[in-house]
């Protein structure tokens, strides 16, 4: 360790990290950390990657992890070499044959389960949320990335998967499994074969969601009643109901006063407290707000954003999908103001 330690502290100076650590800093280290310690994102000491060959950074990089928070990113080659060697810090990129490897996937399946699962979840979907570990409501300091993610399929080669399980990830929950319980070089040949079948084709393209920026509603009622009844409305749907605004209120605009437009904000703390223990980022969202509108002809319509197109940009699979249900509970809690 102590060898190690000294080794690292001559080849330091030695090494022009000219520009990595400006392209780290710009685009990385809000998730992965400043000192590489990961927050949103895993840790990415010098250790820690030393098993990820070079062309699993380069792709990692390019592609992201679609729906598990880290978007692809546009850099050129040479910023992406220069990434690397600030990443790599002096540490060697391990090479890996380009052999697929053959493996029963049934049986892959079975080791995964006994050894696996529990960490890396029933359908190799990964830990709840991503990265480090700072909020006390996660139980694992780093949550287990995904195996199926086909940003990760797409990155690791066979062999490289393979490594890791017989070597496993210095300083993490991430063992060397195959050492530590004895696999024989079939079983690990299976798993890598059962993590494999999770690959689809890959498409790094943004997948467009064909609905609305806003859904627009009319209201039967005039504006006073509709506030009252959408205030109603969001108390029976479990919202917790804050006081109503003017529209430019709390937007460092006091003396606009537009009594046509009034925002009504509420909040279920059920779906907050999910909300945020997926992503701590997304208190900048909350709550929700519709807002009451009365144009010049006396008509009233109640206004609310599409969560979804706002919280895509968090690029989460698990956040989508609550947002979905916010959504419909919104749209139904609205509905019954409409009657
Ligand atoms: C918005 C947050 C975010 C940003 C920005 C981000 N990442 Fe990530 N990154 C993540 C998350 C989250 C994961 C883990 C995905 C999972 O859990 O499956 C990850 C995983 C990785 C991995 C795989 C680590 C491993 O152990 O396999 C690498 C390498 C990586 N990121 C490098 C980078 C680099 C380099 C940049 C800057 C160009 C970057 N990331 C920017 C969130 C981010
Ligand atoms: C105790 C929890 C735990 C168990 C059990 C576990 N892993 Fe992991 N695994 C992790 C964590 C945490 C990481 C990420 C470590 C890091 O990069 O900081 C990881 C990383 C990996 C990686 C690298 C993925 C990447 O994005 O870098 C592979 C491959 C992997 N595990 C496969 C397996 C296989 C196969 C098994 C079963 C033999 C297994 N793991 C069992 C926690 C676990």
């Amino acid at each position: 360790m102590k060898y190690k330690f000294l080794l690292i502290l001559t080849i330091i100076p030695l090494i022009s990290f000219a520009g990595g650590r400006e392209i780290y800093s710009e685009n990385c280290e809000k998730c992965h950390g400043f000192s590489r310690q990961g927050s949103l994102g895993l840790p990415l000491y010098r250790s820690t990657i030393a098993n990820h060959s070079d062309r699993y950074l380069q792709r990692t990089i390019r592609n992201g992890r679609p729906g598990r928070v880290m978007p692809g990113f546009n850099l050129s080659d040479a910023q992406v070499a220069k990434l690397i060697r600030f990443l790599r810090a002096g540490v060697k990129a391990p090479k890996y044959d380009t052999a697929l490897i053959k493996g029963d996937i049934g049986a892959g399946q079975y080791t995964y389960e006994q050894y696996c699962k529990r960490c890396h979840g029933d359908n190799l979907e990964g830990g709840q949320g991503t990265g480090k570990n700072f909020s006390w409501q996660k139980d694992r300091e780093v949550s287990p990335p995904s195996l199926s993610n086909q940003g990760f399929l797409y990155a690791a080669s066979d062999q490289m998967i393979k490594h890791i399980i017989i070597n496993g990830i210095e300083d993490t929950e991430m063992i060397s499994f195959a050492k530590e319980f004895n696999f024989t070089d079939q079983m690990t040949n299976d798993l890598v074969a059962y993590i494999r079948s999770h690959q689809k084709e890959f498409n790094s393209g943004e997948d467009t969601i064909d609905e609305p920026l806003v859904f627009i509603y009319k209201s039967p009622h005039d504006l006073d009643a509709t506030v009252s009844k959408l205030r109603e409305s969001a108390a029976a749907y479990n919202f917790r109901v804050y006081p109503n605004r003017t529209l430019f209120e709390g937007l460092g605009e006091p003396n606009i006063e537009d009594n046509k437009q009034i925002v009504v904000r509420f909040c279920n703390f059920k779906n907050m407290q999910e909300f945020l223990k997926i992503d701590p980022r997304l208190g900048v969202m909350l709550p929700c707000r519709a807002t009451v509108v009365e144009n010049d002809e006396g008509e009233v319509s109640i206004i609310i954003e599409n969560y979804k197109h706002a919280l895509r940009r968090f690029n989460n699979d698990q956040m989508n999908e609550s947002a979905d249900e916010l959504i419909q509970k919104m749209q139904e809690m609205i509905e019954e103001v409409l009657w």
